[in-house]
Formats: C-alpha cells, structure tokens, sequence
C-alpha cells in the first residue's frame, strides 16, 4: 500500500496506478462503515484510494475540530489489510493553499436539514470533496447513505461542476442492535451507546407510521418526542422528505451528535 502524505507525493505515485480509480473520502478513525464503502470500492475499480484528512472547513468553531478522533496508525494498518492500493494524508496547505476556506457553494440538496443547524456544513464538504477529486482523479467516489444528505449534495456538485466522475452510494453499516457506524460513536458512554440504539427504532417506526397512513408531519413530532423521552437530551431534526422518500433524523447525546436515515418501501400509499 502507498502513503502519500502530500499533494507532490500523491501526483507521483498517482500515476503509477493503471485502470479504474475508485475513491472513498474520509477524515479518518475508520470503523466497519468505512470499511464497507472500502470494499464496494474494490468490487468496481482495478485501484482504491482513500483519503484521511479532518477538514477544518466543515466544522464550526464551537464543534469538535479539536478532538474529532485521529488514529492514524491504526487507520492504516486496517486500509492495507483490505489491500486499498493509495491512502493520500494531506495536509491543511495541500487542500487549502490559497487559504480560501470556501470557494464554491453547495446547491439544492444542501438546503435544509443539516443546514437548518450546521449551515457552515455543505460549503465546507463541497470545498473539500472537489478538491481532493481534483487531486486524486478518480473514476468514481463511493459516499455512505448515512450521511444521505451529503450524498445528494455531492451528486448534485459533480452534475453543476460537469466533474466525469460516478458516485456510489454505499448502504448504512449498522452493528447488531442497528445503531449506524459512525466515528462519533466513539464518544459515547455504555449507558449513551444503549440510548443511541433507540434512534434506528424510532426512525424505522417514522418510516412505518408513515407507510400505514399516519400524518408525516405527525409522526415525525411523536418521534421527536419518543427521543427525549428515551434520554435524547435535544432533538435537531425528525423530518420526512417526499423526493427522498427517506425519514432523516439528527439528535444530541450529551455532546455527540447523531444523524441518522432510511427509505420508505415503494409501496408507499400516495400522499
Ligand atoms: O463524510 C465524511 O467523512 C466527510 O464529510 C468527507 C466526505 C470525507 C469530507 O470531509
């Protein structure tokens, strides 16, 4: 496996790779998720490269830049057991050399939801994500369905900026209670962790309630409230998105924050 830890070392040893890259972006503490877009990735390019790098555009100053969770070494030991062929580990100058935090902006899909909390969000990632595709040239990018909304703002950037690369969307890893992988989950306390796994019931109880005629907007509130009850201590979100036919929900565990999703069946009564 290749570690480029720049963007002059990536160029190199990016053209060493020959036939299909796929690309999965990440900002590292790799979990099964990641692992999982990792092999989705395989299964369709002739090479893998992943990226790890903690993009300081994407957080706000009162989040968790600081302590987001970095664990190199074990990272890397975990990418070369799978056999990805490039991990580039770039450096805040190598994406950011004109310092410009932001120079294009996020469309549509950026609109809402997460926006409506974290609107520094969506600008940060479509920077950082059209950058590092700049760099890296991939073929196509695998992107996981947790973060459903990112997903559809990523999509919708390579159709505006006519970038030639397909996205993959990579089904949510959950462990065996079905709560959805995430780095932040290494956050929480046991007792949190057992809180945390009501979030998936709840939002599948949306999804349900939904599927046999409840009111979305009403059962979206229900579900708000069932989160505070089973300790959630806040509640950002618990929306229904008819396009999406996907109930998408964000709530507060102490200081973690938990997003969350799924999709309704087809066979959705019209609404
Ligand atoms: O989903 C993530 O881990 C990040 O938002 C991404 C896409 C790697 C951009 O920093």
């Amino acid at each position: 496996m290749i570690v480029a830890r720049s963007y002059t070392e990536l160029k190199q040893k990016r053209e060493a790779l020959e036939g299909r890259i796929a690309f999965v972006p990440t900002m590292g503490a790799l979990h099964e998720g990641h692992i999982s877009l990792c092999r989705l990735a395989q299964a369709k390019g002739d090479h893998v490269v992943v990226s790890i790098f903690v993009n300081p555009t994407q957080f706000a100053p009162h989040e968790d830049l600081e302590s987001y969770p970095r664990t190199i070494e074990a990272d890397l030991e975990k990418l070369n057991e799978i056999g990805v062929s490039l991990v580039y580990i770039p450096s805040v100058s190598d994406i950011y050399p004109d310092d410009t935090a932001s120079s294009i902006k996020a469309g549509i899909p950026a609109q809402g939801l997460e926006t409506d909390f974290r609107p520094h969000f969506f600008n940060g990632v479509v920077n950082v994500v059209s950058r590092l595709f700049h760099q890296v040239r991939p073929d196509f990018a695998v992107f996981g369905e947790k973060d459903f909304q990112q997903m559809m703002v990523i999509r919708d950037m390579v159709e505006t900026q006519n970038m030639d690369i397909e996205i993959i969307a990579a089904p949510t890893a959950r462990d065996d209670l079905g709560l959805a992988l995430s780095s932040r989950n290494a956050y929480l306390s046991e007792e949190e962790l057992e809180i945390a796994r009501m979030l998936n019931q709840i939002m599948y109880g949306v999804a349900h309630g939904i599927l046999e005629g409840i009111d979305p907007a009403k059962a979206c509130e229900n579900a708000a409230n069932m989160l505070l009850k089973c300790g959630f201590d806040d509640v950002d979100y618990v929306a229904y998105k008819p396009d999406w036919r996907r109930v998408l929900v964000a709530a507060w565990l102490g200081r973690t924050r938990l997003i969350d999703n799924c999709a309704l069946p087809s066979n959705l009564p019209a609404l």
